[in-house]
């Protein structure tokens, strides 16, 4: 809800790339980034969780805005490299993988995190201390803006269980396994510190068992606006929560350690819109239905997360406020919001969603054959196509016509 849009400028990328149509703002990007960097402190790290928006060129942005990058597989890994991060800068995540993946990205020398007792078992025997490996954990803490995008609780699948410590020890003992990371992700849209501040205590209780230890990673989730009257997590406060709990543990354990972050939303969530057009007006007895030129296979959150996107009528920003039901064209109940408020609508105008930077085009798909959207990036207020819109033939590039 930050990107301050210049409805005459976007009604002219709308009729330049048509819709429906992504775009982002990189002054939103620095912006956010910047916030970070201004308040925590030089001992804190940022890893741009890139699984929210991996376009190569928004990779390339934050490289060179320099942030650090988070991965959650090897071909965001592959792609970081790509885009020019150092694998020192680059930090990979796996969960549910097989080990071979781990071994594919322990030889790309960047920093894994390993989520199950398996899979540790299996890299302490096949690297013991020649190589030092990080351990996510499931810290039994529920957070999060809802259920699907919680990770920390007690049946999450996410993380080697804190119960299972002691087995953990024995690995590092058996094999000489060094850990240089203690990794906790609780969730993602994280409102307050409360979270964070457990997961230093645990850190804290942990430190001892692990002399190799170098980062504690606190994951990412930090909570941005998606409604007017929502407030995203107080950045100043977890940085000065952080800068204190450093002091307290250097002088506890006479050693510095780094505080890494993983944020994805916070980067680039606000930084995008989707714009759609209208296609159709059902006026039926219940309720007023707009039919969208987009749906599901575009942006899931609202009916995968029962997400809130704030739409406006880009074509009409001053006249009445109806009630309306928004709907997407795929052949399932793709329902963006239900009884909403927006200015009278006709057929033809341009809606706009917001806060469509994370996870959207991301999460998007070819679901009834329809086209991925074009995606486009503004520097300076200049616009850049970054991936064109999909078609017939890339919808059948891969397929082998056998008839
Ligand atoms: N680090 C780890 C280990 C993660 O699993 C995630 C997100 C992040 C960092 C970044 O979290 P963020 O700062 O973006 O909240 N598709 C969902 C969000 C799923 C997040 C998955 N993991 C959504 O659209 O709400």
């Amino acid at each position: 809800m930050d990107l301050r849009l210049n409805t005459n400028h976007t009604i002219h990328l709308v009729k330049k790339y048509g819709t429906p149509l992504f775009i982002y703002d990189t002054e939103v990007f620095k912006k956010q980034f910047n916030n970070l960097k201004n308040h925590f402190p030089t001992n804190a790290t940022i890893f741009y969780a890139c699984k929210a928006l991996s376009n190569l060129n928004i990779l390339i942005y934050f490289q060179q805005l320099g942030t650090n990058i988070d991965c959650s597989s090897i071909q965001e890994v592959e792609l970081a490299l790509k885009a020019g991060f150092n694998p020192e800068k680059i930090l990979y995540t796996s969960n549910s993988v097989h080990f071979e993946e781990i071994v594919a990205a322990t030889k790309k020398n960047v920093h894994v995190t390993i989520d199950s007792l398996s899979n540790l078992e299996k890299f302490a025997k096949k690297f013991q201390s020649s190589k030092s490996v990080g351990i996510r954990l499931r810290p039994n803490i529920l957070d999060g803006g809802n259920l699907k995008i919680s990770t920390g609780h007690n049946t999450s699948k996410f993380g080697i269980p804190i119960e299972q410590m002691n087995m953990v020890y024995a690995l590092c003992k058996k094999y000489k396994l060094q850990i240089e990371t203690l990794h906790i992700h609780t969730g993602s849209e994280i409102k307050d510190l409360k979270s964070y501040k457990k997961i230093a205590t645990i850190f804290e209780e942990l430190i001892p068992h692990f002399p190799h230890l170098k980062y504690l990673d606190f994951g990412g989730g930090f909570k941005v606006p998606y409604k007017e009257n929502e407030i995203g997590i107080d950045i100043p406060s977890l940085a000065n929560f952080i800068k204190n709990f450093s002091k307290k543990i250097n002088k506890k354990y006479q050693k510095s350690f780094q505080f890494w972050f993983e944020p994805g939303k916070y980067l680039v969530s606000a930084a995008g819109i989707l714009l759609s057009k209208v296609n159709v007006i059902k006026n039926n007895p219940e309720q007023i239905i707009l039919g969208l030129d987009t749906g599901l296979n575009h942006l899931i959150r609202p009916m995968y997360y029962g997400a809130y996107h704030k739409i406006e009528n880009l074509s009409n920003r001053k006249g009445k406020n109806i009630e309306y039901t928004i709907v997407g064209n795929i052949c399932e109940t793709d329902t963006f919001a239900e009884k909403r408020k927006l200015r009278i609508t006709k057929e033809d105008d341009i809606l706009v969603f917001y806060n469509a930077g994370a996870y959207c085009y991301e999460m998007s798909m070819n679901y009834n054959a329809r086209f991925k959207p074009p995606q486009i990036l503004l520097i300076d207020n200049k616009d850049y196509l970054i991936s064109k819109r999909s078609n017939l033939n890339s919808l059948i590039n891969n397929q082998i016509k056998i008839f």
